[in-house]
C-alpha cells in the first residue's frame, strides 16, 4: 500500500532489537546443519510450527534453547548480518542492538567469540549497506546479580564495542533493583543504561519507578504500563526519558497491542519510539510495526513521521549525528 510505502521510506533508528530474536527459521535450519546439529524439526515449516507463544514465559522457552545452533563466530555474523540486512530494507539507518551473552556463555560459547561475530557483521554492514549498529549488552534478570557482574566484568576488554547494557528475560521477581550495583559499576564504566520493564508484569509500575528514580536509566524498553502512574509520566517527560515500544510483540505476550496506551503516552510529550523486538518470532520486522500501529492506534503520515524522529532523538547518537538525521 501507499502507506506501506511511506513508511518504509521514512528513516527510521531501531533500538528495541534482541539479535538472537532475529533468527528466523530458515536460518536456524541452515546453521543446525553447518554445525552437524540434530533439530527435533524435520523441516523449515516444522521449525515455524515451533514459533508459537501466548505469554514472555511460553517466548522465552522456544527463544534460549534455539540458540544452540550458534556456535562459531561466523554464525553469530549471519545472524547479525541477515537482520541488518533486513533492517536496511524497511528504512533503518541506524540500529542499537540487543545481545544476551550469558544464553551463550551458559552453554559453553566463550564471550569473544559472540561479540567478535556481531562486530564483523556490524562492521560489513556499514561498509557494504551504509548502516549504523551498536552494541547493548542484556543482562539475564533471571539469573544471579553476580552472574551478572562477572559477565560485565568479562565484557570490559570490549568496552569499545558496547555503547550500554540493558536488563531482559523473565521480570516477574526480578526487579531492577536487584542489580543496581551492576548498573552502578557500569555507569561507572561509561556504559549507557536501559533496562526492559516489560508489559502487565506484577509490580511493573513500581520496576519503572525503579528504573527510573534509583538505577536512573537512561531508557527505558516497554515502559508501557508508565500509563498508569501520571507522576512517573512527568517525571520521564521531565527527564527526556524515552520509550522503546514494541506493539506487534505487545499482541503476542498479552492479548493486544497496547495502541491506545502506546498512542497516549505519544501524546502526553513522551519520546515514544517504535521498534520490533523479536522480529523474527512475532513476524514483524519494524516497518511492520509501524504500520500495526497506524491500523491499530489510527495514525496517521504526520504522526508515523513524528515516531521516526522519536526514534533519532532517543538514539544514542551524538546530538550532530542525530541532527543528520532530523
Ligand atoms: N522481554 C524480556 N526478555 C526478552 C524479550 C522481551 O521482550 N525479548 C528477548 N528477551
Ligand atoms: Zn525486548
Amino acid at each position: 500500500s501507499d502507506l506501506a510505502a511511506f513508511v518504509r521510506g521514512l528513516p527510521k533508528a531501531e533500538l528495541h532489537l534482541h539479535l538472537e530474536g532475529t533468527l528466523e527459521p530458515e536460518l536456524k535450519f541452515r546453521l543446525a546443519r553447518r554445525n552437524g546439529i540434530e533439530l527435533p524439526e524435520k523441516t523449515v515449516d516444522e521449525v515455524k510450527q515451533t514459533y508459537r507463544f501466548h505469554d514472555l514465559t511460553s517466548f522465552l522457552r522456544v527463544y534460549y534453547p534455539a540458540m544452540r545452533v550458534l556456535q562459531r563466530p561466523e554464525d553469530f555474523h549471519d545472524l547479525a548480518f541477515d537482520y541488518l540486512r533486513r533492517a536496511h530494507a524497511q528504512g533503518v539507518r541506524h540500529a542499537e542492538l540487543f545481545f544476551d551473552p550469558q544464553a551463550h556463555t551458559g552453554r559453553g560459547i566463550p564471550f569473544p567469540t559472540v561479540i567478535s561475530g556481531y562486530r564483523s557483521a556490524i562492521a560489513r554492514a556499514r561498509r557494504e549497506l551504509g548502516i549504523s549498529a551498536e552494541l547493548i549488552l542484556c543482562f539475564l534478570r533471571d539469573h544471579s546479580a553476580e552472574y551478572a557482574m562477572a559477565t560485565l566484568l568479562e565484557a570490559l576488554p570490549y568496552k569499545s564495542w558496547i555503547l550500554g547494557v540493558g536488563l531482559d528475560s523473565d521480570e516477574r521477581g526480578n526487579p531492577p533493583s536487584k542489580f543496581a550495583a551492576v548498573f552502578e559499576r557500569a555507569r561507572a564504566e561509561g556504559f549507557l543504561l536501559t533496562m526492559h520493564c516489560d508489559i502487565d508484569q506484577p509490580d511493573s509500575v513500581e520496576h519503572i519507578r525503579q528504573a527510573l528514580e534509583d538505577i536512573a536509566v537512561d531508557r527505558l524498553d516497554h515502559g508501557t504500563n508508565i500509563v498508569e502512574d501520571d507522576r512517573l509520566v512527568e517525571l520521564a517527560a521531565a527527564k527526556g526519558i524515552a520509550l522503546t515500544c514494541c506493539p506487534v510483540s505487545n499482541s503476542f505476550v498479552t492479548a493486544e497491542m497496547k495502541s491506545a496506551q502506546i498512542v497516549g503516552l505519544l501524546d502526553r510529550g513522551l519520546t515514544v519510539t517504535v521498534n520490533s523486538d523479536d522480529p523474527a518470532y512475532f513476524g514483524a520486522y519494524v516497518a511492520d510495526n509501524y504500520l500495526a500501529l497506524a491500523e491499530h492506534g489510527g495514525l496517521g503520515i504526520d504522526r508515523l513521521a513524528e515516531l521516526a524522529r522519536n526514534s533519532f532523538r532517543a538514539s544514542w547518537l551524538t546530538p550532530a549525528r542525530q541532527d543528520a538525521f532530523l
